[in-house]
């Protein structure tokens, strides 16, 4: 579909921030047009993800990772790295040694095996996801337990900063990463994280997902959230915006949003970006965690059997009401 009429998002917000996508190998084909029209950063859904580089110990497989990267190249569009170390999608090998768990060094050294050869391999991010979601959501705990965490201890976040510092060369920001950053005590343990974080490692980035639910996550929250966020003296990026038009909290409600549900969500998205622009001298970039709604994890998550439809373009790869009000400043 031609869509050469459209006015250019990342053009619009030029002199506030980037705009970002998530995409993988498919999209980059299927959605072409419309990420070189509209998005001027991109970030790998999961080929840059520890199970998808390093499948087994020591088997590098960069295939996917590069192909974005030639893309990126190709189409002038900046790349985020995502992500080196998260409890999610790593492959069980990590952990072990002869079927018992690793030891702290054991782990310490593939972690930092990893970070450095991934660092060396990929040059061109211009901002990295060093640890993904370390803080426990729980109220009163600080950090989530995980095998990186239980095996190592509190301090495997700063070792992950520490070696990305020392591997990666090009002078990418180094980011913290984190969901349900609006939520106000994970706010203050984000926030006491990265101000930990900043005495000892070099940490230059803090990524907000903004995987938002509009039902529950009343917008003055995410504005004393993004008050906080910047007073800590980094870079904000929004990594993984979207805005469900569901909620999620209920999951017995399926088919295809109603009139309602879409005034909801245009809303919301119009008062986030208007929250951002006020934010623009700290918010570097702002990525969506897809480029239409034909193809999103939220179609699948939390419930199959109904459309999300949580992105400014929409299925047939249209703008949005949401994208109009976003535009309108
Ligand atoms: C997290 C991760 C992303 C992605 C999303 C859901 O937020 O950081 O890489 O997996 O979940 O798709």
């Amino acid at each position: 579909m031609d869509q050469s009429h459209l006015p250019s998002l990342c053009e619009a917000y030029r002199d506030y921030f980037y705009i970002g996508a998530a995409v993988n190998e498919k999209t980059i084909r299927t959605h072409d047009e419309l990420i070189r029209g509209q998005f001027n950063s991109i970030t790998a859904e999961n080929s840059m993800k520890f199970e998808s580089l390093q499948p087994a110990e020591g088997v590098y497989d960069f295939t996917l990772g590069d192909e974005l990267i030639r893309y990126a190249g190709e189409r002038g569009l900046r790349m985020r790295g995502h992500t080196m170390v998260w409890h999610n999608q790593t492959p069980d090998w990590v952990y072990k040694k002869d079927g018992a768990p690793a030891s702290r060094a054991l782990l310490l050294a593939r972690m930092e095996e990893h970070i450095k050869t991934v660092a060396e391999h990929f040059t061109n991010p211009y901002a990295w996801d060093v640890v993904n979601e370390a803080v426990d959501d729980r109220e009163g705990g600080y950090l989530r337990s995980s095998e990186w965490h239980d095996l190592i201890g509190d301090d495997f976040i700063e070792k992950a900063f520490l070696f990305a510092g020392k591997y990666v060369k090009n002078g990418a920001k180094l980011f913290y990463n984190d969901y349900n950053e609006s939520v106000p005590d994970k706010c203050r343990k984000i926030c006491r994280l990265v101000r930990e974080l900043k005495e000892t490692a070099p940490i230059g980035g803090l990524g907000l997902q903004g995987h938002y639910n509009p039902y529950t996550m009343p917008m003055d929250e995410v504005k004393r959230s993004m008050e906080a966020y910047a007073e800590l003296g980094v870079t904000i990026h929004i990594t993984e915006l979207d805005v469900p038009a569901f909620d999620r909290e209920n999951n017995t409600l399926m088919g295809e949003p109603t009139a309602e549900m879409r005034r909801i969500q245009e809303e919301y998205y119009e008062q986030l970006f208007a929250l951002y622009r006020d934010y623009r001298e700290v918010i570097e970039c702002v990525t969506l965690w897809g480029v239409a709604d034909d193809a999103t994890w939220l179609s699948t998550w939390p419930v199959s059997g109904r459309e999300n439809e949580p992105l400014l373009f929409d299925r047939a790869h249209q703008p949005k009401p949401a994208l109009e009000r976003i535009l309108r400043f």
